[in-house]
């Protein structure tokens, strides 16, 4: 099967594996320690949001200030229970749909990227056993702007050695997919339409991924 794009480039959490649901659960219980307000609504604006850039946002729901070093501190705690949450995860955690869309570019003679802010990304490929499938994984420690600022999936292109518009970026978040298509990429979205407004196309789940159909 031939292809127009040269690279895909994949986000992880909620698009490869489930982990969007710990990020959640973490977050939702660090908020309601400090008896602040949260719900999957306002989960929505974190999604693909890196840890700090987060929890700022969630700060920003009281009134209470905090300093770096207390920041810091709650930032930790929240990745501690993350990290918790995922240690039990096993190859069974790869979302429907992700191998046979993995060999579908493969097969199409594609790259294959990641681009996730997530500085537990190489851990959760790992739990997975899935890293050997991607040609080239953003290191996130080396991004200074987290989604939806385009850096990271432009990261991804030059690390793959193929130009932006030559991809195809796959994204579960509103940041994610403002990041693809300020990249300057086709963007497929995971998840609703009515969230996901800016992705040229939205599917629900990978389970309906059809690279010959972008
Ligand atoms: C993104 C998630 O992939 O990674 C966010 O969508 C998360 O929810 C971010 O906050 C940073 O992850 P981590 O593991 O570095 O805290
Ligand atoms: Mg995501």
């Amino acid at each position: 099967m031939m292809s127009h794009y040269k690279a895909v480039i994949f986000d992880l959490d909620g698009v490869i594996t489930d982990t969007a649901h710990y990020h959640y659960l973490a977050w939702k219980r660090l908020a309601e320690s400090l008896d602040l307000p949260f719900d999957e609504a306002f989960n929505e604006q974190l999604k693909g949001v890196d840890r700090m850039g987060s929890l700022e946002l969630i700060l920003a729901q009281g009134s209470r200030s905090f300093t770096q070093e207390e920041k810091r501190a709650l930032a930790d705690a929240k990745n501690r229970h993350y990290v918790e949450l995922i240690a039990t995860m096993t190859p069974g955690d790869v979302l429907p749909g992700v191998l046979r869309a993995l060999d579908e570019v493969r097969g199409a003679g594609l790259k294959i990227g990641l681009a996730s802010v997530s500085k537990n990304a190489f851990t959760v490929l790992d739990k997975l056993g899935i890293r050997n499938r991607f040609d080239e994984v953003v290191d996130a420690a080396l991004i200074a702007n987290s989604k939806p600022h385009p850096e990271i999936f432009l990261t991804a292109a030059r690390q793959l050695g193929v130009a932006a518009a030559d991809c195809l970026g796959v994204e579960d978040a509103v940041a994610g997919v403002a990041s693809i298509k300020d990249a300057g990429m086709v963007a497929v979205g995971v998840g609703s339409p009515q969230v996901l407004t800016r992705a040229d196309v939205v599917i629900p789940s990978m389970e309906h991924f059809r690279l010959a159909d972008y």
